[in-house]
């Protein structure tokens, strides 16, 4: 086991909102390291490309020392291996998310015994925040100021519009 504390967080990120960046800022407050992951192999079809995720994700986590933006693809307790790393954090927003979660924790561990899932309850503000939420929010014209730092609104806004 490594003795420093290394944390994965993975996820779609797309985009990044303020419900993640309370997440990554607390995460890094917690841990030594700690790896934002952006995941290639998803199902969805995804608004960002995976570089313009990261790229966004870099620009909002810049001042935060301890905190890598990368990518990958396949099993995330294949990636968390290979960055040494003993925990996977996520961010819990509702009981609605918890099955999924749960699963996810489970079969993570079961296919890896030595890496954790931790879960982080999201603040009450970003209770109700999702990606999802944001882009629909941005195709209809809507504020999205309130849901995504700020650095980012714009490239949200143009790639809608776009
Ligand atoms: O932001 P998301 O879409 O909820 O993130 C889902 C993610 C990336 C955490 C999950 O799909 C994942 O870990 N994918 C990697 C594939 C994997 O390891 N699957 C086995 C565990 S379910």
């Amino acid at each position: 086991m490594p003795t420093e504390k290394i944390a994965v967080i993975p996820g779609s990120f797309d985009p990044v909102t303020n419900g993640h960046l309370d997440i990554i800022e607390r995460t890094a407050s917690l841990f030594d390291k700690v790896y934002v992951c952006v995941l290639r192999n998803g199902a969805k079809k995804p608004l960002f490309t995976t570089e313009e995720r990261m790229e966004l994700i870099r620009r909002v986590t810049g001042r935060l020392p301890n905190v890598s933006v990368e990518s990958f693809d396949g099993l995330l307790v294949n990636y968390a291996r290979d960055k040494g790393a003993g925990f996977i954090v996520k961010g819990l927003r509702a009981v609605s998310d918890f099955e999924y979660e749960f699963q996810m924790a489970l079969t993570n561990k079961s296919l890896n015994p030595e890496v954790e899932t931790f879960f982080i309850t999201t603040s009450r503000s970003y209770s109700y925040l999702s990606s999802s939420i944001v882009k629909e929010v941005a195709r209809y014209g809507g504020d999205i100021s309130d849901f995504v730092p700020a650095e980012i609104e714009n490239d949200i806004i143009e790639k809608i519009g776009g």
